[in-house]
């Protein structure tokens, strides 16, 4: 057997097409939606990160501008920076480009944006929000995870969704947007005994420990489907996921591949989250995010 390949690229297109319109209806009642994105230092693959969320935007017809700031950057410093943003009309959503570097405090920084412009869905308020089922903004790559399993019609609701990864971007917001799917979840991590144990039960697994290949084919249940958020580069500069996909996609019924799978639905969801936030501020939309899957 030979996995279906989820094709993150094509799915993404899918909804850009729809956000381009919403964009569009915005622009005829004189909002133009706006992210700011922030980045402190000089971190090469976070400047990449940043590029392409930047072209994404511009995609669709969203406005968007990058804050390049310096590493010596304080953290007094970088408040006020966003608090500058926060009362910027022009810009809808902010995000702040993680890990920042040492000495600055990530957790402060983030509770510094405003909840209605936290387009990443990190601040307290958005993921307390989470836990409730009353999400504005869920984190982009756990959402955009879930919109690739509505766009495949794989049923969550009654299934078992192994979690491999207890992160705050990634696994634990995961965890919520399954439950309220309807999902039986399991969230195991670094510490977990025996996880092949865990992993082989699972009827939808989600990797995100950031351990290249750490997932084999051995690991899945035949007819899984397996969602690899991981992105490791090796000493030889490939990119590969959590999953080894070789041996996965012989097992798997449906895969998504990495590069091209999840990468471009996080991107993606930042432009549906940075859109809503534009639709809220012009009355156009209610609170919630419909999260739920149909
Ligand atoms: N660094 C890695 N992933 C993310 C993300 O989703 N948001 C932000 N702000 N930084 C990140």
């Amino acid at each position: 057997m030979s996995a279906k390949l989820i094709d993150g690229k094509v799915i993404s297109e899918f909804f850009r097409v729809e956000y381009k319109l919403r964009v569009d209806r915005l622009i005829e009642r004189g909002v133009r939606p706006g992210l700011a994105v922030v980045i402190v230092g000089n971190d090469p693959a976070s400047q990449v990160y940043v590029r392409n969320k930047a072209r994404a935007c511009e995609s669709v017809g969203m406005h968007s501008e990058v804050h390049a700031l310096a590493a010596t950057t304080s953290q007094d410093e970088l408040v006020a920076f966003i608090e500058k943003l926060n009362a910027n009309p022009a810009i809808h959503g902010i995000l702040v480009q993680l890990p920042l570097p040492k000495g600055l405090d990530d957790r402060a920084v983030i509770e510094a944006i405003h909840p209605d412009k936290d387009v990443d869905g990190f601040h307290y308020a958005n993921m307390g929000a989470l836990v409730i089922d009353e999400s504005r903004y869920p984190p982009c790559t756990p959402f955009g995870v879930m919109k690739m399993l509505e766009y495949e019609n794989v049923r969550v609701e009654g299934k078992h969704v192994v979690i491999v990864g207890r992160s705050n971007i990634v696994g634990k917001p995961q965890a919520m947007l399954m439950l309220k799917a309807g999902g039986t979840v399991t969230v195991c991590h670094s510490k977990t005994d025996n996880l092949p144990r865990f992993t082989r039960d699972a009827d939808i697994l989600v990797a995100a420990v950031g351990r290249p290949c750490m997932i084999t084919g051995s690991m899945i249940k035949p007819g899984a489907v397996v969602i690899d958020v991981g992105i490791n580069r090796l000493p030889d500069g490939k990119l590969v996921g959590d999953v080894d996909f070789e041996s996965a996609k012989k097992v798997a019924s449906a895969i998504t591949p990495v590069p091209g799978g999840v990468g471009p639905m996080t991107i993606t969801m930042l432009l549906g989250n940075t859109l809503h936030a534009a639709e809220l501020k012009a009355g156009l939309v209610e609170s919630a995010r419909d999260t739920m899957l149909a």
